[in-house]
């Protein structure tokens, strides 16, 4: 990937209003939140190269250089009540399903709230934060181009090149994540933020392979849920019905169980 050829990722800048790629960067997240004043809505910055990459709940998010893109998308959903914004996840996760099934010959899905898996395997991750005005959103996304399987942070992960894409496209993976995300976020705006009247609910519901399943949620609260994800709400949150009843799920790490 050639990041200061002006010329490169021609494709993905003639689907958002600013694109700027970074040889390097700590945490793109970071560096677009504190250039977001002055950037409008569906900036992005990515980069090949990212050395302080975070992950949900407080975890890192490791990439060797040049097998990754790193990905940070700036939202202005301008009018949205910070209700809708529990979405925000759900949608980027479900932009970048749709980007790299076309890719691979394997199944993908989204992992709720907002990992992308092929075959049950973990290809990318996205990490949504508010803006400290809370004038906005910043969506980050890393997804796994090409390592080899010792390169991976864990045995549950792979790259496009693992799951079967012969020489990934940098631009082609990144013209379609932005291509898909920015299609979803048009439609969730003009349905004002209501995810049912969008169609993003049912759509999130299809490629979501965590309903139906049995699953274990650690709450961030450090207890832990164990029962079957039967439906995501009106608000993005996932319902887990267990021993004890429905639990609406607002965040936390799960698993699917195998029994
Ligand atoms: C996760 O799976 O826990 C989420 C990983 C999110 C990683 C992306 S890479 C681009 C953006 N910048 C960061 O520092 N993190 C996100």
């Amino acid at each position: 990937m050639q990041q200061s050829d002006p010329h490169a990722f021609r494709r993905s800048r003639a689907v958002v209003p600013v694109l700027e790629v970074l040889d390097e960067a700590g945490s793109t997240n970071d560096v677009l939140t504190a250039r977001a004043a002055t950037l409008p809505d569906l900036s992005v910055i990515v980069t090949g190269n990212q050395t302080g990459g975070r992950g949900r709940l407080g975890r890192v998010w490791v990439a060797p250089p040049g097998r990754t893109l790193a990905i940070s998308v700036l939202l202005r959903p301008d009018g949205l009540a910070p209700e809708a914004f529990g979405w925000f996840p759900l949608l980027a996760g479900l932009a970048m399903s749709r980007a790299v099934a076309p890719l691979v010959p394997g199944t993908v899905a989204v992992k709720w709230p907002n990992d992308v898996l092929i075959d049950g395997a973990k290809v990318s991750g996205t990490l949504s934060e508010l803006l400290p005005d809370l004038s906005g959103l910043v969506i980050g996304a890393g997804v796994n181009l090409s390592q080899e399987a010792e390169e991976l942070p864990t045995e549950t992960s792979t790259s496009l090149v693992l799951a079967g894409a012969e020489s990934p496209d940098a631009d082609i993976v990144l013209s379609s994540y932005l291509t898909q995300l920015t299609a979803l976020y048009r439609e969730y705006l003009t349905a004002g933020g209501d995810a049912v009247r969008s169609a993003l609910r049912d759509e999130v519901a299809e490629a979501c392979h965590t309903l139906g399943r049995a699953v274990r949620v650690e709450l961030p609260g450090g207890d832990t849920l164990l029962g079957t994800a039967v439906g995501i709400d009106a608000d993005g949150r996932l319902i887990v019905e267990s021993e004890t009843g429905r639990t609406a799920v607002a965040a936390g790490d799960v698993t699917h169980l195998r029994y």
